[in-house]
Formats: structure tokens, C-alpha cells, sequence
């Protein structure tokens, strides 16, 4: 890869302002936020017609899609009647997304942030991604300090919240959850017109988190309700997944596939189309074991279809792996936790 001295310039002092935000004392705080102004310069930004295929071609989300489309119809209008000197209507354009885990949530928050940069809605179109613990600090008075600092990342992009209900915990007294809420809601008001805000979160706790301060339910308006997928759909998400990393699924994996979605326990915490990725990822390490059983000569001579082609009995290794049991009915102790919150 070519190296341009100017990214490297900017890794650099990217590097030292981590070094002295870890030396964290309060005289450094001022020099190491004006170095986080050296972020990654953006990549090239797509059209929204290209961001528009992209969301079609996503598995199944058909009520998402609509409301997406429809928030983006609304957004082109008010773009248009900006440009043409009318009044902007004053609405909240922070988002609340209800939904279990590996639903597609941050897929979304993802190209809605692109979404809006393409529009000129939003300079940059990045996306922060923190949960509680980014944004609460240990001590009285940080929280608010660390609040601001990443909001301040967020500036010109999309803050995304994850598991945003954990800021307004239901039973506890001493916390400083409802600080970050606070400052947040400040900044919200003060920088409206450079931040969007979404909210994520298990539907049931993010109702209370709502609830909990009068602010937050005015602020934030529009809610998106993101569904379990059904096992048809894992399916397909699976061989999209094998599409995009220059995979093939054999033919006669459906039925296997079919039997791990459909024997895996729903409910909360259930991973969704994270569990099906992290399916697919084991399974590329159990055909990297077939096939290195064919060492030497054998090895170097397989054809590029060998190569790419992932088996039934790929996959069932890897529900295998992964403690879905051989018959993949009976999830093993704990496996839920293995697929639950990795991020990518
Ligand atoms: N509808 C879909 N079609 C294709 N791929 C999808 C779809 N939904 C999710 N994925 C893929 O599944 C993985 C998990 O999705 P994502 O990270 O968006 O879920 P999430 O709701 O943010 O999960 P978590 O709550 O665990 O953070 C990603 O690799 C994403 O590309
Ligand atoms: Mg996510």
C-alpha cells in the first residue's frame, strides 16, 4: 500500500493523543481533544443512490426500509425548501431503535449516517459508536467532561448509543447515568443542527429509559422497531454473507442451515444475524481444516471452487463449535454469550 506521509502525520498525532488521554491528569485533557481533531480523514462518499441499493439489498426489514425511506423523503423536502429559502420545520431528527441484539441496528445507523452526508445534511456522515461505559465516568464531575468529549467526536456525524437504557438504571440510587443523559441533552440542544443521536436498546428497558426524563421522550421522536429475524431469513443472510466474502454454500446446505436457525432459543438475547455471522466465520475455520488434512501436494492443487466451497458438514462444526449440539436441538450452557456482543 502506498504510504501518504500525510495519514501517516495524522496517525502519529492520533497515537499521542491516546498516550496522554491514558496519562488522563486534567492539564492534558485540553492538548489531547485538540488532537482528536486529527481523525481519520473521511472516506469518499458514496451517492444515495448507492446507499439506497445497499439498504435494499438487505435481508428481509421491510418495515425498517419504509421507515427509512419515508424519514429520507421528509429530509429530501426539507433539503429542498432550505435551498429555496423556506422556513426548516423544527423536528427532532434523533432516533430511538428498539430491537434485539444482531438485528441490523448499527447496519442501519450505519448508512443513515452516509445517508445524511450525501443529503449535505451532515459535513462528515461518521459514526460514534459508544455504550455506558464511554460516556460515564468513575468519579463526581467526569461524567459530564467525558460526555462532552465524545459528543464531541460526534460532531458533523451520528452518535449512536447502544444499550442506551443503561444510563437510567431502574433500582439504583447513586449513579451517574442520569449525568450523562443531562449533558447530553444539553449538547443535543445546543449543537441541533451538527449531530444526530440514536438511541438502542432491548424495546422493554429503553421504554423506562424514555420515560425517565421528560427531555428525552420530546427529543426523541421517531421510533424504529427492528424484528427478530425468521429463520428463512438467517438463511439468507448467511449466503450473503458467503457472496461477500467469495464464498459458495454447497447446495445441500439449506436443510443444515435450516436446522441450526430453527433449533437455536429465541429470546432476548439470541444473537440474530450475529449468530449467523459468527456461524459462518467457524464454519470458514472447519473447512480450513478439511481441507489441511490434504497436506502437501494435494494442497497446492485445489481449485479455486474447492477453495471457496463451504459444507454442511462445515457448518455442522461449527454449530458444533460453537455448542450447538450435534443434533442441533439443544444449545450448550452459555453459548449465547459467545455470539452476543462482538462488534464489528
Ligand atoms: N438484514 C440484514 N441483511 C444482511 N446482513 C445483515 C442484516 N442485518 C444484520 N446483518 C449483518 O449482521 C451483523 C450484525 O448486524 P448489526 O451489527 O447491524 O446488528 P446490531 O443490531 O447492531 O447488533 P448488536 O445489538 O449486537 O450490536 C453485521 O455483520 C451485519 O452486516
Ligand atoms: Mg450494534
Amino acid at each position: 500500500m502506498p504510504i501518504n506521509p500525510l495519514e501517516d502525520l495524522s496517525r502519529g498525532i492520533r497515537v499521542i493523543g491516546e498516550q496522554l488521554r491514558k496519562s488522563a491528569g486534567p492539564d492534558v485533557e485540553w492538548v489531547s481533544d485538540r488532537l482528536e481533531n486529527f481523525r481519520r480523514p473521511p472516506a469518499p462518499p458514496r451517492s444515495l443512490a448507492e446507499l439506497r441499493a445497499e439498504l435494499d439489498s438487505l435481508v428481509g426489514l421491510e418495515r425498517v426500509k419504509e421507515q427509512v425511506r419515508a424519514l429520507l423523503a421528509f429530509l429530501e423536502v426539507q433539503a429542498l425548501r432550505k435551498q429555496n429559502g423556506l422556513s426548516e420545520v423544527a423536528t427532532s431528527q434523533h432516533l430511538v431503535f428498539l430491537g434485539n441484539p444482531g438485528t441490523g441496528k448499527t447496519t442501519i445507523a450505519r448508512l443513515l449516517a452516509e445517508m445524511y452526508r450525501a443529503m449535505g445534511l451532515l459535513r462528515s456522515g461518521h459514526l460514534v459508536e459508544v455504550d455506558r461505559a464511554g460516556l460515564v465516568g468513575q468519579y463526581v464531575g467526569t461524567t459530564a467532561i467525558k460526555t462532552d468529549r465524545v459528543i464531541r467526536r460526534a460532531l458533523d456525524g451520528v452518535l449512536f448509543i447502544d444499550e442506551a437504557y443503561a444510563l437510567a438504571p431502574e433500582h439504583e440510587r447513586m449513579d451517574f447515568g442520569p449525568e450523562a443523559i443531562e449533558a447530553l441533552l444539553k449538547r443535543m440542544e445546543d449543537s441541533r443542527h451538527r449531530l444526530v443521536v440514536i438511541v438502542a436498546g432491548y424495546p422493554r428497558p429503553m421504554r423506562h429509559f424514555l420515560e425517565s426524563n421528560p427531555g428525552l421522550s420530546s427529543r426523541f421522536a421517531r421510533e424504529i422497531f427492528f424484528p427478530d429475524y425468521t429463520t428463512d431469513e438467517l438463511i439468507a443472510i448467511t449466503e450473503k454473507f458467503a457472496v461477500e466474502y467469495e464464498y459458495a454454500l454447497a447446495e445441500d446446505v439449506d436443510e443444515t442451515l435450516e436446522a441450526i436457525f430453527a433449533g437455536a432459543e429465541r429470546g432476548e438475547r439470541f444473537g440474530n444475524a450475529r449468530f449467523a455471522r459468527t456461524l459462518f466465520e467457524q464454519a470458514l475455520n472447519a473447512q480450513a481444516l478439511r481441507l489441511a488434512e490434504l497436506r502437501g501436494h494435494a494442497l497446492g492443487q485445489l481449485a479455486p471452487d474447492e477453495l471457496m466451497r463451504i459444507t454442511a458438514g462445515d457448518l455442522r462444526s461449527a454449530a458444533e463449535a460453537l455448542g450447538e449440539g450435534a443434533e442441533l436441538g439443544s444449545p450448550g450452557a452459555g453459548s449465547w454469550t459467545l455470539f452476543r456482543r462482538r462488534r464489528r
